[in-house]
């Protein structure tokens, strides 16, 4: 009889064991059923804020989309008036769950005074994606001012503007949160054109270290993400030209340029509970472009 009784107990010991993680608040697997997979729906948002910048397109977008996806409420910033207005629409049927959905807040990060403003205006964010940005494509001995103060304005000033206000306000509810920035592989390799733009993803990285250092007390986490080529309209425009693609492409040892939703797969996970121990990371995102070191012309 005693035999009997050790025998069930450990078959629910095992049982136990075997049973499935209980879903957590942003970052719980509540979709691991569906198949197949949707992007997005792998995550539980539902209750979280997320405030994410350049969300009328490209990386900012799909970050958005899976966002809502997973029940998210998404404070979405551009300067792109009509592109907020298109992508909250286009979102609207995706929204899952009663909190989920989309508000925009029009905003110039170029402009320091309107950044703060705007960042503000996002109400209590759990979740950041600094995503927007510019590039202009200028070798070392063409980068001229104004360029030089546009990019350092809106990828690394207003990133540094929007990153303390959300901070400050997590700090002051006691909230614990993520952050991530959209920094680039041009961050720490040479790449010709790239002058200016890769100071500001240099800088990018560097914010993410030393805010890694100070939030993390306050259970804050910061990453930032390091993409290669994405097929976006920023990463179109600056690699149309096939003489300059093709080299780039032979340079990754994948073969191909990114996805936006590889780079916005990964930030969801940097922001989720899953990556609870991750801080003050760069993670590249490139097919293994900065691991061959390969020669570009
Ligand atoms: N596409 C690439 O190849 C690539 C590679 C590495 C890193 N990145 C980085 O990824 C991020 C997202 O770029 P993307 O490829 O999705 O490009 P994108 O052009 O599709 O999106 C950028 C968004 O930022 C917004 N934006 C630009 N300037 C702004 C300003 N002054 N104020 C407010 N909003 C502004 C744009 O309106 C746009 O919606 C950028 O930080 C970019 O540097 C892109």
């Amino acid at each position: 009889m005693l035999r009997a009784c050790l025998f069930a107990l450990r078959l629910a010991l095992l049982a136990g064991f075997q049973r499935p993680a209980v879903p957590q608040r942003g970052g719980g697997v509540a979709a691991l059923a569906a198949a197949p997979m949707e992007r997005g729906a792998a995550f539980d948002w539902t209750g979280q804020r997320a405030l994410v910048t350049g969300a009328a397109s490209g990386i900012g977008l799909e970050v958005a989309r899976s966002l809502v996806r997973g029940g998210a409420h998404v404070v979405a910033l551009d300067y792109d008036a009509a592109g907020l207005e298109a992508m909250a629409a286009a979102l609207a049927p995706e929204c899952a769950g009663a909190g989920a959905g989309v508000s925009t807040v029009v905003a110039d990060l170029g402009d320091a005074a309107a950044t703060v403003a705007a960042a503000e205006a996002a109400g209590d964010v759990d979740l950041l994606v600094n995503s927007a940005g510019v590039g202009r494509m200028q070798g070392f001995m063409d980068v001229d001012v104004e360029s030089f103060d546009l990019m350092m304005a809106v990828n690394c000033r207003a990133v540094l503007q929007i990153s303390q206000v959300v901070a400050r306000n997590m700090i002051a509810r006691g909230a614990k949160g993520a952050i991530v920035h959209v920094s680039s592989q041009s961050s720490t390799q040479a790449i010709r054109q790239r002058c200016a733009y890769s100071l500001t993803k240099a800088g990018v990285d560097h914010l993410t270290k030393t805010m890694a250092l100070e939030l993390g007390p306050h259970g804050i986490r910061t990453n930032c993400v390091n993409p290669t080529v994405v097929l976006t309209a920023l990463g179109k425009e600056a690699w149309k030209n096939p003489d300059k693609a093709r080299p780039m492409k032979e340079s990754i040892p994948l073969g191909r340029f990114a996805e936006p939703e590889e780079i916005a797969d990964t930030i969801l996970y940097l922001l989720s509970d899953r990556a609870s121990m991750v801080n003050g990371l760069a993670i590249p995102i490139d097919g293994g472009f900065l691991a061959s070191r390969a020669h570009l012309p």
